[in-house]
């Protein structure tokens, strides 16, 4: 039998706070959802319905939610997860290209997770930095107005 799913007692008071800083239970499932990937790497069908339970909202709500955002992992990724905005802005000047370029300089295919386990390269919709395109997302921090020699910078620090 496997092993039963469980939020850390921090990430459970965490939820709980956010809980009760809304008018409706819906509101905090963002934040909810964010802290289940911070612990579980991506959200499945096991995180919904823990965390249907956890906030006391059906497993479709809280799975509609999930699927919606892509910022919310379906599947695990790298260590360093690159998402590249290829929405019209970022398009406009060379998005995907962009997206592409860093596929092939670390050897993956977008969505697949790269031998070592450390990257992810995903397209992804606008992430708000329109005017500083084309930009990506790497975990937390934006990079922005990006070019060939930016990304081999870039990539050479991750390593
Ligand atoms: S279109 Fe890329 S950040 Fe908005």
């Amino acid at each position: 039998m496997s092993k039963k799913l469980e939020l850390p007692s921090a990430s459970r008071a965490y939820i709980k706070k956010e809980l009760e800083r809304y008018e409706t239970k819906e509101s905090a499932l963002i934040p909810a959802l964010f802290e289940a990937q911070k612990v579980f790497g991506f959200i499945t069908p096991e995180v919904v319905d823990l965390l249907a339970v956890e906030m006391d909202i059906p497993p479709s709500r809280v799975n509609e939610v999930a699927q919606f955002y892509t910022m919310f992992n379906k599947k695990p990724v790298g260590k360093h997860h690159i998402q590249v905005c290829t929405n019209i802005s970022c398009a406009m000047v060379g998005a995907r290209e962009t997206a592409n370029y860093i596929c092939k300089k670390l050897g993956v295919k977008l969505d697949e997770v790269s031998k070592d386990s450390r990257f992810t390269v995903s397209q992804v919709e606008c992430l708000g930095s329109c005017g500083t395109a084309p930009m990506a997302q790497i975990n937390d921090d934006y990079y922005e107005n990006l070019d060939q020699q930016k990304i081999d910078k870039l990539l050479e620090s991750l390593k």
